[in-house]
């Protein structure tokens, strides 16, 4: 049976209790679209009141630690994440890559210690603008699929994937479609070699500029299952537009 397609806003470093009532209407509205999954990963501090104030839809956060506690000032575990409510995290954002020089392997880690409390894990990946200039998008994001899914027994069905070209995110731009579907067709292809057959079930979400008007055509790439959409979920208003694209 085929997965409903997923719809995940990721507020980044937005958003305090005034943001609570967005996360209230989006998880009403969510009612309206049984055919999609919805979620929110809202910053770390919000994550215990959006799920108070959220019935429908699933709350994540947007990182983990890799070892459940310890001496790591101003980290956050991904047991804490699940006690604070959280059904999955994010891992291995390209931010996150970037700014606090997260190799393969940490992501890697990070997303296993998600899996180990109990949290699903979306695994971003994706290439920067030289990157592709240079004709090496698949490679780079083939060597991060290789270094940063998890593995091990029963993970497949807690995994999805996030594509996020590194260029795209904020910028406006978008991949052309023909661009999409032949590096989301690659990455099926090495989800099927890691994960053998269920890889043909993991989601494989789009990220990078996702708005309402460009979200039903890149839903209907084969082999995108769902969008990370970053600016576009700040406002109920403007990600139901997009988890309406989707229904
Ligand atoms: O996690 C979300 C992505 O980084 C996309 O962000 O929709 O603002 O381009 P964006």
């Amino acid at each position: 049976m085929a997965s409903l397609p997923y719809i995940v806003g990721n507020w980044k470093m937005n958003g305090t209790r005034a943001m609570l009532p967005e996360a209230r209407a989006i998880d009403r509205a969510a009612a309206r679209f049984p055919k999609v999954q919805v979620a929110v990963a809202p910053p770390a501090t919000l994550i215990y009141r959006t799920r108070e104030a959220a019935e429908l839809i699933g709350v994540g956060g947007q990182d983990c630690h890799t070892q459940e506690s310890g001496a790591y000032t101003g980290d956050i575990s991904a047991v804490m994440l699940k006690d604070a409510g959280a059904d999955f995290t994010i891992v291995g954002h390209s931010e996150r890559r970037a700014m606090h020089g997260e190799t393969d392997g940490v992501v890697q880690a990070k997303a296993q210690a998600a899996l180990a409390a109990g949290l699903a894990v979306i695994v971003c990946v994706g290439e920067t603008e030289a990157e592709r200039d240079a004709g090496q998008a698949v490679a780079v994001v083939s060597g991060q699929i290789e270094g940063s899914l998890p593995r091990g027994d029963g993970v497949v069905e807690k995994v999805s994937v996030a594509y996020e070209p590194v260029w795209a995110i904020g910028t406006g731009r978008v991949p052309s479609i023909e661009d999409v579907a032949a590096m989301h067709a690659a990455i099926r292809e090495q989800l099927i070699a890691i994960y053998g057959a269920d890889g043909a079930g993991v989601r494989i979400l789009y990220g990078g500029s996702v708005k309402a008007e460009n979200a039903a055509e890149l839903l209907a790439v084969a082999n995108v299952g769902g969008a990370l959409v970053g600016g576009a979920s700040l406002t109920a208003e403007s990600f139901l537009a997009i988890v309406g694209a989707a229904a």
